[in-house]
């Protein structure tokens, strides 16, 4: 069983045991109730549960017995810090009591093993399906004055080295205690020995891998957006010194959450690191009546033994089979054609018909159409609310251009941003109320357009019914859910001054319970999430819709940086990539189709460019891409990846390209790709030493015929012909003979 507690009888001690295959997490409750971390890291079978290295004293004086006369828990590593008690760290949770104290004394009050995974209610989480998945741990803790409950749940996973955290506070006081902060986990690690990885970016740049030192003090990430953002993704790990691709001990985290979150690294005065992850209490708190309970969102905590490569696939497994959900979960993903790059604002149907011929002979299985079928949205400043399709554009509606689609043998989708409204529309006119705003201040706008108010139901409950019916006016196989500003003006004017502060969390839970109930309506459809590019790219999305719009940046070149960072935590399933035109619309860049098309198949692939201006060869050679793509989709969308050259190893010979591999889960099927940056003459030679092959078995080169043995191409590697021209990329599919 993947929990094991034991009690110490000698010195009154008790401890937990959490395993999963390779990895080992401790957690000791103290004789007086206080309930430290011993340790996370590789699987050892057995604790002797003296935790010697946890008592020496540093010059402070410790626990394990609170020594009257001088009670200190400054050092003691701890599984959530509590506040106003000499733990003098960022605490995991702050309260208001009525009385107006702060300080909360947390001890162990109960613990329960629950076979299986219990649901997190109202929110996004990873689930279990099959009997000894997962044994989850729930460990209360109780205040020592108040009957304030703090239970910490640990689901433990028999065959993947996971562990994920969540917490749920309690109030079983008489009275409304206020909650200014609850993380979902924190841990201790006891020393500081790591470096930070981190995702960091904007618009157009998302998902940049940068690696820190840790130094005393405060490193850490956050959004304050109303959303994940695409600031910083909500993610982080820790590396061991050593710790390589390939090697060394890793400790990834991601905050399964869509809204404004915080994940920090304080480093203490005795060199010490706490972990911690959860709602960013900048402009958050929870108003907890008397018998009411709060639920924070999930943390996935993932260890790896062998560097960032298997952290990476541990997340990808994870992810693809037991967070994403619905038919399309492990579906091959079409090839789609996206007009937006294409047309823009300008378009009829008979235009969006020849686009679609041309993506037909293309190799083209599904149509998307982007912004501006709907109400007077000819340009970005207004209409958003406005859901009916507008005629004078799309002459016979809907129904029209899906069996214009249909003939052609295509599926059609259709793009929405549901969650906004233009002050230019009919929605905003019949309810002012709706958007999110200060009553008295001038709304804030951006890309001319405001937020709708989701802390509301009825608002809510208007987009259940206006999608349902766009939904089913026709037959959509595909939506592409957008959402393109961030929330400021933070204010519902269905809350009193006293829960103002929840309107943050309330718009995200409101946000989830809509996209439950319209996924479980309309099983059938592919959803897919976008927030001007991603700028909402996390777990709690994937649980809702499982393929994202990676960034609005199609620059090849870009795309290198931005994807890789993005399949760091993400699996390519999840990440939408597209060729599009050159000059690319976004840095003006010319790159070589070649590589436009090999560096969007490193996830689910489209195109995102006006192919009736292509001349019949290059139709014909983007037909022989979208070919190649059909055979290779489901070794790149549901196999493993392997890093060869990431583009974050700074080092002059290596920041010259990238390289990345996709193996089938049964190793029968390679995809090498290997994507250049820029060219020199008279180049170093580059040996590319490949992974994750089957070790034992010969494979075969279909370009060549040439046959290796999987050591050969592993240990000695292949040779790679430098770039010259617009030999800018090249792909090398193996087969295993
Ligand atoms: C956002 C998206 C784009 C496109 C436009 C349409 O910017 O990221 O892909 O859909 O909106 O307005």
């Amino acid at each position: 069983m993947p929990v094991v507690f034991e009690k110490c009888a000698e010195d009154g001690t008790s401890f937990f045991l959490l395993n999963t295959p390779n990895s080992s997490y401790i957690i000791t409750v103290l004789k007086n109730g206080i309930v430290s971390h011993s340790g996370w890291g590789r699987r050892i079978e057995k604790w002797s549960g003296n935790a010697a290295i946890w008592k020496t004293d540093r010059g402070v004086n410790l626990p394990p017995d609170l020594d009257p006369r001088n009670l200190s828990l400054d050092t003691l590593p701890q599984e959530y810090g509590a506040p106003g008690k000499s733990d003098f760290r960022p605490s995991s949770i702050d309260v208001a009591f009525k009385d107006g104290s702060r300080a909360l004394d947390l001890r162990y009050f109960s613990h329960n093993l629950i076979e299986g995974k219990p649901q997190i209610k109202g929110l996004p989480a990873t689930y279990a399906l099959e009997s000894g998945e997962v044994q989850t741990l729930a460990l209360t803790l109780k205040d020592t004055v108040f009957d304030v409950y703090v239970t910490l749940f640990y689901a433990v996973w028999a065959e993947r080295d996971v562990i994920c955290r969540w917490a749920e506070v309690e109030n079983k006081t008489q009275d409304k205690i206020k909650l200014e902060k609850v993380m979902s986990a924190c841990i201790d690690f006891g020393c500081s020995d790591f470096r930070m990885f981190q995702l960091s970016g904007s618009w157009g740049r998302e998902r940049k891998a940068y690696i820190r030192e840790l130094v005393p003090g405060t490193q850490s990430i956050e959004s304050r957006r109303g959303s994940s953002s695409h600031h910083q993704n909500p993610f982080v790990a820790l590396l061991a010194k050593d710790a390589s691709e390939d090697s060394g001990e890793v400790f990834g985290f991601n905050f399964v959450y869509s809204g404004n979150f915080e994940a920090r690294v304080d480093v203490d005065f005795v060199e010490a690191a706490r972990f911690s992850m959860g709602i960013n209490s900048y402009n958050f708190g929870w108003n907890l009546e008397a018998g009411a309970s709060f639920a924070a969102p999930e943390v996935v905590m993932v260890y790896s033994k062998d560097g960032l490569g298997q952290m990476s696939r541990t997340f990808h497994d994870l992810y693809r089979e037991r967070l994403c959900r619905g038919e399309w979960q492990l579906k091959p993903r079409p090839i789609v054609i996206n007009n937006w790059e294409a047309t823009y604002f300008d378009f009829d149907e008979k235009k969006l018909c020849a686009l679609a011929d041309a993506a037909k002979e293309a190799g083209v299985e599904m149509f998307v159409l982007d912004d501006g079928w709907f109400g007077n949205r000819f340009d970005d400043r207004r209409a958003l609310g406005d859901w009916v399709v507008n005629t004078q554009k799309l002459k016979g509606g809907l129904p029209y251009i899906v069996s214009e689609m249909k003939k052609r043998g295509l599926g059609f989708g259709l793009w929405v941003e549901p969650e906004m409204v233009s002050p230019e529309s009919e929605l905003f006119k019949a309810h002012p109320d709706w958007c999110i705003h200060i009553p008295g201040r001038e709304m804030y706008l951006a890309r001319t357009q405001l937020m709708l108010d989701l802390s509301r139901q009825d608002v809510v409950d208007y987009l259940f019914e206006t999608l349902s019916d766009i939904f089913a006016s026709a037959e959509i196989s595909y939506i592409k859910w957008d959402f393109n500003r961030y929330m400021t003006d933070v204010f519902s004017e269905k809350l009193d001054a006293e829960h103002q502060q929840e309107m943050p969390h309330r718009y995200v839970l409101g946000l989830y319970s809509l996209l439950e109930r319209l996924t479980a309506k309309f099983p059938h459809i592919l959803f897919e999430s976008c927030a001007s590019g991603g700028g909402r790219f996390d777990p709690g999305i994937l649980y809702y819709m499982p393929q994202i719009w990676t960034s609005d940046n199609t620059d090849a070149l870009s795309r290198i940086t931005i994807q890789a960072g993005t399949a760091v935590v993400y699996p390519p399933s999840a990440m939408s990539c597209h060729v599009s035109a050159v000059p690319n619309h976004q840095t003006g860049r010319i790159t070589p189709l070649a590589q436009r098309a090999f560096t969007a198949m490193a996830g689910t692939y489209g195109y995102e460019l006006d192919m009736t201006k292509l001349a019949k060869d290059e139709i014909a050679q983007i037909a022989e891409y979208s070919a190649l793509y059909k055979k290779i989709r489901s070794v790149v969308q549901f196999g493993d990846c392997y890093r060869l050259v990431s583009p974050w190893e700074k080092s002059g010979r290596i920041e010259k390209y990238a390289a990345w591999m996709n193996v089938s889960k049964d190793k029968s099927h390679a995809v090498v790709t290997v994507s250049w940056i820029y060219a020199e003459a008279y180049a170093p030679k580059i040996v590319l030493k490949l992974k994750g092959l089957d070790e034992n078995a010969d494979y075969k080169d279909l370009k060549s015929g040439n046959v290796y043995s999987a050591k050969e191409l592993m240990y000695f590697g292949l040779i790679l012909a430098n770039m010259w021209g617009g030999n800018a990329s090249e792909q090398i599919l193996l087969v295993r003979v």
